[in-house]
Protein backbone atom coordinates (compact mmCIF):
# COMPACT_ATOMS: atom_id res chain seq x y z
CA UNK A 1 0.00 0.00 0.00
CA UNK A 2 0.97 3.34 -0.54
CA UNK A 3 0.18 7.13 1.66
CA UNK A 4 -2.27 9.00 -0.79
CA UNK A 5 -2.38 12.45 -0.99
CA UNK A 6 -4.44 12.06 1.90
CA UNK A 7 -1.98 11.00 4.41
CA UNK A 8 -4.31 8.63 5.50
CA UNK A 9 -3.04 4.88 6.94
CA UNK A 10 -6.08 3.29 5.96
CA UNK A 11 -5.95 0.41 8.65
CA UNK A 12 -9.51 -0.57 7.45
CA UNK A 13 -8.68 -1.09 3.70
CA UNK A 14 -5.54 -3.20 4.86
CA UNK A 15 -7.60 -5.46 7.21
CA UNK A 16 -10.06 -5.87 4.61
CA UNK A 17 -7.07 -7.25 2.54
CA UNK A 18 -6.34 -9.53 5.50
CA UNK A 19 -9.76 -10.96 5.68
CA UNK A 20 -9.08 -12.07 2.12
CA UNK A 21 -5.95 -13.66 2.71
CA UNK A 22 -7.27 -14.81 6.18
CA UNK A 23 -10.51 -16.66 4.30
CA UNK A 24 -8.40 -18.32 2.08
CA UNK A 25 -6.70 -19.88 4.69
CA UNK A 26 -10.00 -20.97 6.68
CA UNK A 27 -11.19 -22.73 3.69
CA UNK A 28 -8.01 -24.27 3.18
CA UNK A 29 -7.98 -26.04 6.71
CA UNK A 30 -11.68 -26.63 6.46
CA UNK A 31 -10.59 -29.08 3.36
CA UNK A 32 -8.72 -30.81 6.17
CA UNK A 33 -12.12 -31.05 7.92
CA UNK A 34 -10.69 -28.46 10.35
CA UNK A 35 -12.61 -25.18 11.34
CA UNK A 36 -10.73 -22.67 13.44
CA UNK A 37 -12.87 -21.70 16.46
CA UNK A 38 -12.57 -18.53 18.38
CA UNK A 39 -14.57 -18.05 21.91
CA UNK A 40 -15.25 -14.81 23.80
CA UNK A 41 -16.05 -14.39 27.33
CA UNK A 42 -17.80 -11.57 28.00
CA UNK A 43 -18.37 -10.76 31.61
CA UNK A 44 -21.17 -7.50 32.83
CA UNK A 45 -22.60 -5.32 30.52
CA UNK A 46 -19.66 -2.52 29.78
CA UNK A 47 -20.93 -1.06 26.72
CA UNK A 48 -18.07 0.00 24.97
CA UNK A 49 -16.91 -4.13 25.73
CA UNK A 50 -20.31 -5.06 23.96
CA UNK A 51 -19.19 -3.21 20.79
CA UNK A 52 -16.37 -4.64 20.47
CA UNK A 53 -17.04 -8.14 21.09
CA UNK A 54 -20.15 -7.69 18.35
CA UNK A 55 -17.01 -6.49 15.95
CA UNK A 56 -14.70 -9.56 16.62
CA UNK A 57 -17.77 -11.55 16.54
CA UNK A 58 -19.26 -10.22 12.60
CA UNK A 59 -15.21 -10.66 11.52
CA UNK A 60 -15.27 -14.40 12.60
CA UNK A 61 -17.94 -14.69 10.36
CA UNK A 62 -16.90 -13.21 7.47
CA UNK A 63 -13.73 -15.32 6.89
CA UNK A 64 -15.59 -18.67 8.58
CA UNK A 65 -13.70 -18.81 11.59
CA UNK A 66 -16.43 -20.39 13.60
CA UNK A 67 -16.78 -17.89 16.93
CA UNK A 68 -19.28 -18.41 19.92
CA UNK A 69 -19.89 -16.00 22.84
CA UNK A 70 -20.21 -16.59 26.21
CA UNK A 71 -22.03 -14.19 28.54
CA UNK A 72 -21.36 -14.15 32.47
CA UNK A 73 -23.41 -12.03 34.59
CA UNK A 74 -21.73 -9.10 36.47
CA UNK A 75 -21.45 -10.76 39.65
CA UNK A 76 -19.86 -13.58 38.70
CA UNK A 77 -17.52 -15.39 41.28
CA UNK A 78 -13.58 -15.74 40.17
CA UNK A 79 -14.55 -19.33 40.82
CA UNK A 80 -16.97 -19.41 37.99
CA UNK A 81 -14.95 -17.88 35.42
CA UNK A 82 -12.10 -19.92 36.38
CA UNK A 83 -14.32 -23.01 35.50
CA UNK A 84 -15.41 -21.66 32.06
CA UNK A 85 -11.79 -21.43 31.45
CA UNK A 86 -10.63 -23.99 31.99
CA UNK A 87 -13.08 -25.82 30.32
CA UNK A 88 -12.69 -24.09 27.12
CA UNK A 89 -9.01 -25.14 27.47
CA UNK A 90 -9.80 -28.80 27.55
CA UNK A 91 -12.39 -28.40 24.34
CA UNK A 92 -10.07 -29.36 21.33
CA UNK A 93 -12.78 -27.03 19.41
CA UNK A 94 -11.59 -23.35 20.79
CA UNK A 95 -8.40 -22.75 19.43
CA UNK A 96 -8.48 -18.98 20.83
CA UNK A 97 -10.07 -17.99 23.94
CA UNK A 98 -10.58 -14.29 24.47
CA UNK A 99 -11.62 -12.87 27.96
CA UNK A 100 -12.71 -9.16 27.45
CA UNK A 101 -11.18 -6.71 29.46
CA UNK A 102 -11.25 -4.92 31.94
CA UNK A 103 -13.39 -7.30 34.00
CA UNK A 104 -15.70 -6.73 37.07
CA UNK A 105 -13.64 -5.41 40.65
CA UNK A 106 -14.48 -8.64 42.26
CA UNK A 107 -12.47 -10.87 39.78
CA UNK A 108 -8.88 -11.14 39.71
CA UNK A 109 -8.06 -10.80 36.02
CA UNK A 110 -4.14 -11.43 36.50
CA UNK A 111 -5.12 -14.84 37.32
CA UNK A 112 -7.58 -15.20 35.15
CA UNK A 113 -5.30 -14.35 31.93
CA UNK A 114 -2.51 -17.00 33.53
CA UNK A 115 -5.22 -19.50 33.42
CA UNK A 116 -5.71 -19.44 30.05
CA UNK A 117 -3.70 -22.23 27.90
CA UNK A 118 -0.80 -20.21 26.52
CA UNK A 119 -1.78 -22.22 23.01
CA UNK A 120 -4.89 -20.85 23.00
CA UNK A 121 -3.99 -17.01 24.33
CA UNK A 122 -4.77 -15.05 21.49
CA UNK A 123 -5.10 -11.96 23.39
CA UNK A 124 -0.94 -12.21 24.23
CA UNK A 125 -1.47 -11.96 27.68
CA UNK A 126 -0.49 -14.60 29.34
CA UNK A 127 3.13 -14.34 30.74
CA UNK A 128 4.56 -17.19 29.14
CA UNK A 129 3.55 -15.26 25.68
CA UNK A 130 4.35 -11.72 27.06
CA UNK A 131 7.64 -13.69 28.30
CA UNK A 132 8.47 -15.06 24.69
CA UNK A 133 7.62 -11.54 23.32
CA UNK A 134 10.56 -10.12 25.10
CA UNK A 135 12.96 -12.17 24.86
CA UNK A 136 12.29 -14.09 21.16
CA UNK A 137 8.84 -12.87 19.54
CA UNK A 138 5.71 -15.08 19.91
CA UNK A 139 3.04 -16.01 17.37
CA UNK A 140 0.51 -14.95 20.28
CA UNK A 141 1.22 -11.26 20.49
CA UNK A 142 -1.20 -8.35 21.72
CA UNK A 143 -3.54 -7.80 18.82
CA UNK A 144 -3.43 -3.84 18.74
CA UNK A 145 0.29 -3.36 18.61
CA UNK A 146 1.02 -6.16 16.22
CA UNK A 147 -1.58 -5.00 13.98
CA UNK A 148 0.31 -1.17 13.95
CA UNK A 149 3.37 -3.32 12.68
CA UNK A 150 1.06 -5.21 9.97
CA UNK A 151 -0.09 -1.99 8.77
CA UNK A 152 3.31 -0.22 9.03
CA UNK A 153 4.85 -2.89 7.26
CA UNK A 154 1.79 -3.18 4.13
CA UNK A 155 2.77 0.44 4.19
CA UNK A 156 6.76 -0.39 3.68
CA UNK A 157 7.30 1.99 6.79
CA UNK A 158 10.98 1.79 7.73
CA UNK A 159 11.82 1.47 11.08
CA UNK A 160 15.69 0.81 11.25
CA UNK A 161 17.32 3.62 13.59
CA UNK A 162 13.96 5.68 13.90
CA UNK A 163 13.00 7.58 16.75
CA UNK A 164 9.57 5.94 17.85
CA UNK A 165 7.72 7.45 20.98
CA UNK A 166 5.18 5.55 22.18
CA UNK A 167 2.60 7.62 24.54
CA UNK A 168 1.36 5.24 27.13
CA UNK A 169 2.15 2.26 29.19
CA UNK A 170 -0.08 -0.39 29.39
CA UNK A 171 0.02 -3.86 29.12
CA UNK A 172 -2.04 -4.12 25.99
CA UNK A 173 -0.56 -1.48 24.09
CA UNK A 174 2.19 0.49 25.27
CA UNK A 175 4.65 -2.03 26.52
CA UNK A 176 4.69 -4.65 23.76
CA UNK A 177 4.36 -1.55 21.68
CA UNK A 178 8.02 -0.94 22.90
CA UNK A 179 8.93 -4.16 22.48
CA UNK A 180 7.72 -4.90 18.58
CA UNK A 181 9.56 -1.54 17.53
CA UNK A 182 12.96 -2.41 19.21
CA UNK A 183 12.76 -5.50 17.68
CA UNK A 184 12.56 -3.93 14.50
CA UNK A 185 15.48 -1.58 15.37
CA UNK A 186 13.53 1.33 16.06
CA UNK A 187 14.94 3.91 19.01
CA UNK A 188 12.05 3.66 21.20
CA UNK A 189 10.99 5.97 24.20
CA UNK A 190 7.81 5.30 26.24
CA UNK A 191 6.29 7.99 27.82
CA UNK A 192 3.53 8.13 30.15
CA UNK A 193 1.46 10.34 32.56
CA UNK A 194 4.71 11.16 35.28
CA UNK A 195 6.73 12.38 32.09
CA UNK A 196 7.89 15.73 32.13
CA UNK A 197 7.73 17.66 28.95
CA UNK A 198 5.73 15.07 27.16
CA UNK A 199 6.21 17.67 24.11
CA UNK A 200 9.98 17.55 24.12
CA UNK A 201 9.51 13.86 23.44
CA UNK A 202 7.01 13.93 20.62
CA UNK A 203 8.32 16.44 19.02
CA UNK A 204 11.44 13.87 17.88
CA UNK A 205 9.26 11.10 16.89
CA UNK A 206 9.64 9.66 13.34
CA UNK A 207 6.72 7.40 14.51
CA UNK A 208 4.43 8.46 17.08
CA UNK A 209 1.84 6.14 18.83
CA UNK A 210 -0.37 7.82 21.16
CA UNK A 211 -2.26 5.13 23.28
CA UNK A 212 -3.95 6.96 26.81
CA UNK A 213 -7.11 7.00 26.21
CA UNK A 214 -7.86 10.65 26.42
CA UNK A 215 -9.56 12.82 23.54
CA UNK A 216 -7.21 14.73 21.39
CA UNK A 217 -4.89 14.80 24.15
CA UNK A 218 -1.78 15.21 21.35
CA UNK A 219 -1.98 18.47 19.93
CA UNK A 220 -0.79 19.24 16.27
CA UNK A 221 1.99 21.37 17.62
CA UNK A 222 3.19 18.24 19.40
CA UNK A 223 4.28 16.36 15.97
CA UNK A 224 7.47 16.66 14.45
CA UNK A 225 6.81 17.76 10.39
CA UNK A 226 6.90 14.52 8.14
CA UNK A 227 6.05 11.83 11.29
CA UNK A 228 4.01 8.64 11.04
CA UNK A 229 1.47 9.31 13.54
CA UNK A 230 -0.84 6.03 14.69
CA UNK A 231 -3.65 6.89 17.25
CA UNK A 232 -4.93 3.78 19.61
CA UNK A 233 -7.20 6.13 21.50
CA UNK A 234 -10.76 5.39 20.55
CA UNK A 235 -12.83 8.03 22.78
CA UNK A 236 -16.38 8.45 22.99
CA UNK A 237 -17.07 12.91 22.83
CA UNK A 238 -19.99 14.79 22.07
CA UNK A 239 -18.80 14.79 18.36
CA UNK A 240 -18.29 11.02 17.75
CA UNK A 241 -15.68 8.46 18.18
CA UNK A 242 -12.45 11.23 18.26
CA UNK A 243 -8.71 9.68 19.09
CA UNK A 244 -6.12 10.92 21.29
CA UNK A 245 -4.72 12.68 18.66
CA UNK A 246 -6.06 16.58 17.34
CA UNK A 247 -6.61 14.62 13.62
CA UNK A 248 -6.53 17.73 11.50
CA UNK A 249 -3.66 19.70 13.32
CA UNK A 250 -1.45 16.80 13.51
CA UNK A 251 -1.96 15.64 9.41
CA UNK A 252 -0.89 19.09 8.92
CA UNK A 253 2.67 18.08 9.99
CA UNK A 254 2.42 14.36 9.73
CA UNK A 255 3.65 12.31 6.25
CA UNK A 256 1.15 9.65 7.42
CA UNK A 257 -1.73 9.46 10.42
CA UNK A 258 -4.77 6.95 10.95
CA UNK A 259 -8.01 8.11 11.14
CA UNK A 260 -10.22 7.28 14.18
CA UNK A 261 -12.36 5.52 13.34
CA UNK A 262 -10.74 3.58 10.34
CA UNK A 263 -7.28 2.97 11.29
CA UNK A 264 -5.85 1.08 14.32
CA UNK A 265 -9.27 -0.87 15.22
CA UNK A 266 -10.09 -2.76 12.31
CA UNK A 267 -6.18 -3.80 12.46
CA UNK A 268 -6.92 -4.88 16.13
CA UNK A 269 -9.76 -7.25 14.75
CA UNK A 270 -7.60 -8.36 11.74
CA UNK A 271 -4.44 -9.54 14.39
CA UNK A 272 -7.21 -11.28 16.19
CA UNK A 273 -8.35 -13.20 13.31
CA UNK A 274 -5.06 -14.36 12.53
CA UNK A 275 -3.62 -14.76 15.84
CA UNK A 276 -6.86 -17.43 15.94
CA UNK A 277 -5.73 -18.93 12.65
CA UNK A 278 -2.10 -19.14 14.19
CA UNK A 279 -3.07 -20.69 17.42
CA UNK A 280 -5.34 -23.22 15.27
CA UNK A 281 -2.54 -24.24 12.92
CA UNK A 282 0.01 -24.42 15.75
CA UNK A 283 -2.69 -26.79 17.68
CA UNK A 284 -3.80 -29.02 14.94
CA UNK A 285 -2.99 -27.58 11.47
N1 LIG B 1 -10.23 -4.56 26.08
C1 LIG B 1 -9.69 -3.55 25.35
N2 LIG B 1 -8.80 -4.06 24.46
C2 LIG B 1 -8.78 -5.40 24.63
C3 LIG B 1 -8.07 -6.46 24.00
O1 LIG B 1 -7.25 -6.28 23.10
N3 LIG B 1 -8.34 -7.71 24.46
C4 LIG B 1 -9.23 -7.95 25.47
N4 LIG B 1 -9.42 -9.19 25.84
N5 LIG B 1 -9.90 -6.99 26.08
C5 LIG B 1 -9.67 -5.72 25.66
Amino acid sequence: MRVGEDKILDGRGVAKKIEVEISKKVDELKEKNVVPGLTVILVGDNPASQVYVSYKEKACNRVGINSSLIRMAKDTSQAELLSEVKRLNNNDSVDGILVQLPLPDQIDEEEILKAIDPAKDVDGFHPVNVGDLVVKGTNLAPCTPKGIMELLSRYDVDLEGKEAVVVGRSNIVGKPMFHMLLDNNATVTVCHSRTKDLKYHTKRADILVAAVGRPNFISGDMVKEGAIVIDVGINRSDDGLVGDVEFEGAKKRAAAITPVPGGVGPMTIATLLMNTLEACEERRG
